[in-house]
């Protein structure tokens, strides 16, 4: 089980070794929580401020280094396509300004989300999260080339000097794309490099792909209403030492529609749940394999009740087993 803060602590059963090592911060991520904290201390008071000074967060190591990273991020397909008016932009400042408060760090994007690169750009411009962001694009056309010059222009959307991942999206052109990126890598233009796909296609050859090519990470859907990935995948990916990245952690949310009108059960209390997000994500998160949920969100209200699932602790294998037959039984 994860621990909380100090207060409560010796309630809480003892954690699973490798769950304790995940926990703990290196020194490269206390000074990035610490830039959150400075983020914190400038925001107003209702904020979340307590949150994130009072307790720790969730962080689970990059195989590839061991660097930690917050078990919650966010992801910006649709939800940050909103165009370049400054009214469609506003009401995502503070959803990236409760993100950053609340510990997050990592944002993914694509080329393919339209105008999501250029949004973030101008979020991270209007916020203080820089300093604890853990970027993330795709790159998505076909050829090597065609590929080079829509990273150079993500660099530019983004207004950053290097990306903290790369990933292949949906498998496009990969072994091109592949080229390239150990090529970045080397450059120091990318730190980590990894591919992706989502709602279960293709699998057969993203296993092929992480079985024979060096990737750092590895992006897929997993979520209660599809369990696929913890057949092949996830076993895989611990396997290999490749860092995993959920995506449609809430399928979409449709996830939502299926709890409408139905009472969270009083056993997710156990596990620090106080909403669905919670449990949809702490489902997620407490699968040993998996190093970060990423789910999207337009308002503040729903980022913060995302951002909880980062804090607090998790479900074991027999509360995650409850999980998947209470879903099934809704
Ligand atoms: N192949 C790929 O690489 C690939 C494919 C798919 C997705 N992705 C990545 O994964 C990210 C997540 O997937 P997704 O965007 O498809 O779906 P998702 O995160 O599973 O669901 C997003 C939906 O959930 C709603 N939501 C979020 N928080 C909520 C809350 N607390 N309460 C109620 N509703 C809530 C959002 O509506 P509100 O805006 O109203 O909150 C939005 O409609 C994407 O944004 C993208 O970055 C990658």
């Amino acid at each position: 089980m994860h621990a909380v803060n100090g207060s409560n602590r010796a309630n809480f059963p003892a954690e699973p070794a490798a769950q304790r090592n995940a926990m703990k911060p290196s020194l490269w991520d206390r000074r990035r929580f610490l830039a959150t904290l400075g983020v914190a201390a400038a925001a107003p008071a209702w904020s979340g401020v307590t949150l994130a000074q009072t307790r720790s967060p969730i962080l689970r190591p990059i195989p590839a280094t061991g660097e930690m990273l917050p078990a919650v991020g966010l992801g910006t397909w649709i939800t940050f396509n909103v165009g370049s008016a400054a009214s469609a932009r506003a009401p995502l400042v503070p959803v990236v300004e409760r993100f950053f408060e609340h510990g997050g760090a990592m944002i993914d994007s694509s080329p393919m989300y339209g105008t999501s690169e250029a949004v973030i750009g101008d979020l991270l411009a209007r916020t203080n999260g820089r300093p604890r962001l853990f970027s993330a694009t795709k790159v998505w056309t076909y050829g090597q080339a065609a590929g080079e010059r829509q990273l150079e222009a993500s660099l530019r959307l983004w207004g950053i000097p290097r990306f903290d991942l790369i990933q292949i999206h949906n498998m496009l052109h990969w072994e091109a794309h592949l080229e390239t990126l150990k090529a970045w890598k080397a450059q120091g233009k990318v730190r980590y490099v990894g591919i992706t796909t989502s709602h279960g296609r293709r699998h057969a050859e993203l296993e092929k792909a992480m079985s024979h090519s060096p990737f750092d990470f590895v992006q897929f859907t997993y979520s209660l209403a599809d369990r696929d990935v913890e057949q092949r995948l996830l076993p895989l990916a611990a396997e290999r030492k490749i860092a995993v990245v959920i995506n449609r952690p809430f399928d979409g949310g449709d996830l939502f529609a299926a709890v409408k009108g139905k009472p969270l059960p009083a056993w997710a209390r156990e596990f620090d749940c106080e909403n669905w997000a919670q449990f949809f994500l702490k489902f997620i998160t407490s699968h040993s394999a998996v190093t970060c949920a990423i789910p999207a969100t337009s308002q503040a209200r729903h980022m913060a009740e995302n951002m909880g699932a980062l804090y607090g602790r998790l479900p074991d294998a027999k509360l995650r087993e409850r999980m998947v037959q209470h879903f099934v039984r809704l």
